[in-house]
């Protein structure tokens, strides 16, 4: 049953429980007047509040958001190309049935896993020119990537943007570009659909949407070369934060994305070719082999050169060390 109609007859069935209370106030039988109407007191209140925090999260994630649309005109050169096919490996480990290119939608729902049905069902669309952005407009696409609202205005959830947000005009372009120059794979995905614990806690706000902020003026490139500035950037466009916590000092085991380790304690303990290498292999320098469902570095070592990794490495490495009691 849809969460609105759900959240409907909850609202409906505890207002007439709030209506047998008043009746049992006014009864001349004393067992009906005390526990009958404290039962039925409890009941309206408990129904009342799955109901109203279930139609919260319907109104979040259906109300409309005023993010503008830019006109957008992509040059598609060689070069913006290259570049955007190259980004798109960042979006490989949701958009895609086998984690690299082209981005035909993704194999499972995110929200479930084998055998339990979680939250309910959300693939990450196809994203080439067989699937529905066949239909969006340039400026539409771009928003949905930094802004995390669909072609409608409507938020989307687990979409990275509030990571993309930080993503400079040039390059959230050159993705488009390259989205547009995907063979078209015909394949479409299931439509999402949360069920009443999702919808819950989406309305409670434990489960934040991916909607953000409108962008209002151009957003420029980072310095380029293996400097910390430009690792900053790719750090906030990669979505590291996502998994392993908005200070880098390890994620959260709440259900929600893998939990990355304390990236502020490990990293400025290795050299520059000790990140690379375990970026580039999954083995780290203990000899540990990442696991790739948990941490996406084939998609990362697709997605950038030794250069973008060093200055990725000159970023972390020069993180101030967070000590955390294990989350
Ligand atoms: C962590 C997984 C994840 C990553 C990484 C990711 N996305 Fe998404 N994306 C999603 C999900 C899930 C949806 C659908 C959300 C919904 O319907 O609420 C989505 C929706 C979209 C949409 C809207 C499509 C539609 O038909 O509604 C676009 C456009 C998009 N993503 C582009 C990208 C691009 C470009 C990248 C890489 C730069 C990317 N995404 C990376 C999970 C992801
Ligand atoms: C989807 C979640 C996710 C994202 C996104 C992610 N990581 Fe991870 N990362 C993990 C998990 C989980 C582990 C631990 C994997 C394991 O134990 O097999 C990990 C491990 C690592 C390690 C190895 C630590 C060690 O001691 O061996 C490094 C380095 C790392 N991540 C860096 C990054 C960087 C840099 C980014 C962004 C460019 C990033 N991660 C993005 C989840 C993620």
């Amino acid at each position: 049953m849809a969460p609105i109609v759900v959240g409907i007859i909850l609202v409906v069935v505890a207002v007439v429980l709030a209506l047998v209370v008043v009746r049992a106030r006014r009864a001349k039988n004393a067992f009906a007047r005390w526990p009958g109407a404290i039962v039925a007191g409890l009941l309206a209140l408990v129904v009342g509040l799955v109901g109203v925090i279930d139609l919260a999260g319907v109104y979040r994630l259906n109300a409309a958001h005023g993010n503008p649309v830019s006109d957008v005109r992509l040059s598609a050169s060689a070069g913006q190309l290259a570049r955007g096919e190259h980004l798109a490996h960042l979006c490989a480990s949701c958009h895609s049935t086998t984690g690299n290119l082209p981005l035909d939608g993704g194999r499972a729902s995110l929200l479930s896993s084998p055998g339990n049905s979680g939250l309910g069902t959300l693939y990450a669309p196809n994203l080439t020119p067989g699937g529905p952005l066949k239909d969006w407009s340039n400026g539409e696409i771009i928003r949905a990537i930094r802004e995390g609202v669909d072609k409608n205005g409507h938020a989307l959830i687990i979409m990275p943007s509030e990571g993309f947000h930080e993503m400079s005009d040039a390059d959230v372009q050159a993705i488009v570009a390259y989205l547009r120059s995907q063979p078209a794979v015909d394949r479409s995905t299931p439509p999402r659909d949360l069920n009443l614990i999702g919808t819950m806690l989406i309305g409670a706000g434990l489960f934040p949407t991916a909607a953000q902020a409108p962008i209002a003026g151009p957003v420029a490139p980072p310095p380029a070369g293996p400097t910390a500035a430009h690792g900053q950037y790719l750090v906030a466009i990669s979505g590291c934060r996502t998994c392993h916590g908005a200070d880098l000092a390890g994620g959260s085991a709440n259900g929600g994305p893998p939990p990355g380790p304390n990236l502020t304690l490990i990293v400025p303990k290795w050299t520059a070719t000790q990140f690379v290498t375990t970026i580039r292999t999954g083995t780290d320098p203990n000899g540990y082999s990442l696991r790739p469902d948990m941490m996406p570095w084939k998609e990362f070592s697709a997605a950038y050169s030794d250069e973008e990794l060093a200055a990725i490495y000159a970023y972390l490495h020069g993180l101030r060390p967070i000590e955390h009691p294990p989350r």
